[in-house]
């Protein structure tokens, strides 16, 4: 079964991913930005994310590699993975299947919550007390951590695709930095790979985040605009959830968006916020400087 969000040209497959991967010609996604199930128990709706371990990395080793036939040979595949903290290898172990079908180009560290002391942010901060922001489920333990962060592995085909570092650059602190290096002239470095993306405040879960595992768009928006988001004319998010990165992708102007999922109740919210992310788009442009991206806003 096929949504179609005609003016966002998203297609939304209800449908298991291995059977759409099938379906596509080879070489022909530009990147894919997903989150597979962890296989740690999580509560969705349909899927049961219970498999004995061998039969998880057996199916992840099998999508990956259907992943990785569809890619361009300069795509690039952002790959989040969470663990529990009571089994923190779910996320290595997920990469390493990764390792027969893909090189691993990147490391990119999600942090979801941070606390920053006053003092080690530096006089140029002006902070007036030590700082936390950003949420985490916090467990009670006294030998785990409270976890505060995920992975996202960037995996691409020949481990030499080219990225737009800088459209994620931050600004040098110390201007002095732009005149020494000329590559700096623009006076933007790249912001290297601890991305701070906290879960924007929801008020009521059922209603404004119905699925238990989601990733704030901002996330799969800045995999696509560190690949380059002018250079995407097809992107991919073959565990659709609530659709994050369809979303980003409406925000970014990418031409063609693909996704499924088995769910139908995520597939349904997940195309409600296509149209949703569709309408201040119209009013509001974001700054990557490309024709799409003015097209949708
Ligand atoms: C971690 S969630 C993805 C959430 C998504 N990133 C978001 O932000 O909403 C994984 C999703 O994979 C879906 N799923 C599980 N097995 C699948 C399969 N074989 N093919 C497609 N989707 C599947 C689940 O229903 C679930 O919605």
């Amino acid at each position: 079964m096929v949504r179609d969000t005609a003016a966002t040209r998203s297609r939304f497959y209800l449908a298991d991913c291995l059977d759409v991967f099938a379906q596509l010609d080879a070489h022909s996604v530009d990147v894919i930005v997903t989150s597979p199930p962890y296989n740690l128990g999580i509560g969705y709706n349909r899927y049961q994310d219970t498999l004995p371990r061998a039969d998880y990395l057996e199916w992840t080793n099998a999508w990956i590699g259907a992943a990785a036939r569809v890619l361009r040979p300069d795509g690039s595949l952002f790959l989040n993975v969470g663990a529990k903290p009571s089994d923190p290898w779910t996320a290595f172990d997920v990469v390493q299947a990764a390792r027969p079908h893909l090189r691993l180009q990147n490391i990119i560290h999600w942090i979801k919550s941070i606390a920053i002391e006053r003092d080690s942010a530096g006089a140029a901060a002006a902070l007036t007390r030590d700082l936390a922001v950003g949420h985490y489920k916090p467990i009670n333990s006294d030998r785990f951590l409270n976890d505060c962060h995920e992975f996202v592995f960037h995996l691409t085909p020949g481990g030499g695709t080219r990225l737009d570092r800088l459209a994620l650059g931050v600004p040098y602190q110390d201007q002095s930095n732009v005149a020494r290096w000329t590559k700096a002239a623009d006076g933007l470095r790249c912001r290297g790979n601890t991305w701070f993306i906290p879960y924007e405040t929801i008020q009521r879960r059922d209603r404004d985040r119905p699925h238990p595992a989601t990733f704030p768009a901002k996330l799969p928006e800045q995999c696509l605009r560190l690949h380059g988001a002018s250079r995407i004319r097809r992107a991919m998010d073959p565990f659709t959830g609530l659709g994050s990165t369809a979303v980003a992708c409406v925000r970014l102007g990418i031409p063609e968006f693909i996704g499924c999922d088995i769910d139908e109740t995520y597939l349904d919210a997940a195309a409600e916020r296509v149209k949703e992310a569709l309408k201040p788009k119209m009013a509001k442009a974001w700054p990557t400087g490309s024709s799409m991206a003015n097209r949708h806003g």
